[in-house]
C-alpha cells in the first residue's frame, strides 16, 4: 500500500514518529512536509531526536494569514497527489496543515484517513476546532485516540469508518520517557539548559512551574497575554517557560513586562518530557502538553476554557482556567488531592500506532 502522509507543525512530528516505523516496515509512505514550522527547534530537532524520515516533498509554505498559509499548501499538495496517485492521505490533528491535506485529498477522491479523530471543544473561534470538524467530515477512516472521540462523533453522525485506537501520543511517551530519564537525570537537565544561557538558575525538581503558551485565543488579546505574565509574576515558585516564537513575537510587541519567569527557546521533545515529569505543576494552553502532564503524573493547570481531553481533568489531574490572574494564583496552589487518586487507562495501551496501520491496511482491502 502506498499513502501521502502530511506533517507540518510540531505536535505533527511527534504524532508521526511511531506510525512511519510500524507502517513503513511493509508499506510505501511519502512523507509531506509542508513548511508550516521551520526554525529547526521547532522542526529539525525532533526528526533527530525520534528518527523520523526525512520528507520526500518539503513545500517550504512558512508562515502567513490562515488563508494564505492552507492555500499555499493546498495547491502544493494537489500536485504531488496527482503526481504519487496513493491509495489515501493521512492527516494529523487540527492544524492548517491538516486541513489542507484533507481537502486536497477528498476533492481528488482519495481517502482521507485521520489521526485524532472526533475531538471537540465546541468553541468554533478557534482555528483547531474550525480545522478538526471539517477534516474529520472529509475523512474515510477516523482514527479515535478516545471513547469521547468516538461520541462527538456520533452526535455529528458519523459512524462509518470510525475505530477506537488509543492515543498515538501515549505512545510516543512510552517509547521514550526512559531515554529522556537517563539523558537527563542527575543534573544533566540544567547542564542542557546551562548550554544556551550560562546563568541559568539551579532550579529543583518539583520545585518549578513549567508553562507553554502559544493558543491564538491567548496570545492574540494583549490583555489576556498581559494576564498570563501578571499571574507567572505572582506565582509561588518561579516558572520555566520555553517559549513559541508566536508569543515571543507579542511580548515584544505588546511591550509585556517579564518577572519571575524564565524564558528559554523551544527544547527538544526528550528535555521536555523530562521537565514535564520533574515540574511541580503545567501551566499551558496547549493540548499535547496536558495529555502528556498526566500521562507522567504532573498536575496541570489550563489556561483556556475548554478541552477536548476532558479525561484529563478527572479527579483533578488538569483544571480549567479563565486569563484572571486571581483565578489563576488560586488554581496553580490548589490543593493536590489529584495525586492521590490512580489514573485511569484512558488513552490506549501505548500500542495506538500498530492499530492505526491495521486500520488503514483493512480499508484498503
Ligand atoms: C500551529 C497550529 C496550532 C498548534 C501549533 C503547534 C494552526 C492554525 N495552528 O499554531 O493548532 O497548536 O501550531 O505548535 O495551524 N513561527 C516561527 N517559526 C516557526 C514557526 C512559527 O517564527 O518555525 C512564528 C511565526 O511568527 C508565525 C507564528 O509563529 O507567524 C505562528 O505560526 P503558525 O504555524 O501560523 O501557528 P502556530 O501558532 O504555530
Ligand atoms: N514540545 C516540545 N518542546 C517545547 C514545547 C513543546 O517538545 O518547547 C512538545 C510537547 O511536549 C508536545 C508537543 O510539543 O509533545 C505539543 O506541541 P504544541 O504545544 O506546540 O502544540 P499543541 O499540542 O497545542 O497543538
Amino acid at each position: 500500500m502506498k499513502i501521502i502522509t502530511i506533517i507540518g507543525a510540531r505536535p505533527q512530528f511527534i504524532k508521526a514518529a511511531p506510525f512511519s516505523e510500524v507502517f513503513r516496515k511493509k508499506n510505501e509512505e511519502i512523507l509531506v512536509h509542508t513548511g508550516q514550522h521551520y526554525d529547526a527547534n521547532m522542526s529539525d530537532i525532533f526528526f533527530e531526536e525520534l528518527g523520523i524520515p526525512k520528507p520526500d516533498y518539503h513545500l517550504g509554505v512558512g508562515s502567513g494569514g490562515h488563508g494564505m498559509q492552507t492555500g499555499r499548501m493546498l495547491e502544493k499538495i494537489e500536485e504531488i497527489i496527482v503526481k504519487e496517485n496513493p491509495d489515501g492521505l493521512l492527516v494529523y490533528g487540527d492544524t492548517n496543515s491538516t486541513l489542507a491535506g484533507a481537502l486536497a485529498a477528498s476533492k481528488l477522491h482519495i481517502p482521507v484517513f485521520h489521526v485524532e479523530a472526533g475531538l471537540r471543544s465546541y468553541n468554533k473561534r478557534m482555528p483547531e476546532e474550525q480545522n478538526r470538524v471539517l477534516t474529520d467530515h472529509l475523512s474515510d477512516l477516523l482514527l479515535c485516540p478516545t471513547d469521547t472521540a468516538v461520541h462527538n462523533l456520533e452526535k455529528e453522525g458519523v459512524t462509518a469508518g470510525v475505530i477506537q485506537t488509543g492515543d498515538i501520543m501515549y505512545d510516543v511517551v512510552v517509547r521514550n520517557i526512559e531515554i529522556s530519564k537517563s539523558r537527563y537525570a542527575n543534573g544533566a537537565w540544567l547542564e542542557e539548559l546551562r548550554k544556551e544561557n550560562s546563568n541559568f538558575p539551579a532550579l529543583k525538581e518539583k520545585d518549578f512551574y513549567l508553562a507553554t503558551i502559544h493558543r491564538a485565543e491567548n496570545t492574540d488579546d494583549p490583555n489576556k497575554l498581559r494576564s498570563i505574565f501578571a499571574a507567572f509574576e505572582k506565582m509561588d515558585k518561579p516558572v520555566l517557560l520555553p517559549l513559541h516564537p508566536r508569543t515571543r513575537r507579542l511580548i515584544e510587541d505588546y511591550d509585556i513586562e517579564i518577572n519571575n519567569t524564565i524564558i528559554i527557546n523551544p527544547v527538544g521533545y526528550l528535555l521536555m518530557l523530562y521537565l514535564i515529569a520533574h515540574a511541580y505543576m503545567v501551566v499551558t494552553d496547549s493540548g499535547g502538553l496536558q495529555k502528556e502532564a498526566y500521562f507522567l503524573k504532573t498536575p496541570c493547570t489550563t489556561l483556556r476554557d475548554q478541552t477536548e481531553w476532558v479525561e484529563t481533568l478527572e479527579n483533578g489531574w488538569n483544571v480549567l482556567s479563565p486569563i484572571e490572574v486571581d483565578r489563576i494564583l488560586k488554581l496553580v496552589t490548589r490543593e493536590l488531592t489529584c495525586l492521590l487518586h490512580p489514573q485511569p487507562t484512558l488513552f490506549g495501551d501505548g500500542h495506538a500506532a500498530e492499530k492505526i496501520n491495521q486500520a488503514i491496511l483493512d480499508f484498503n482491502k
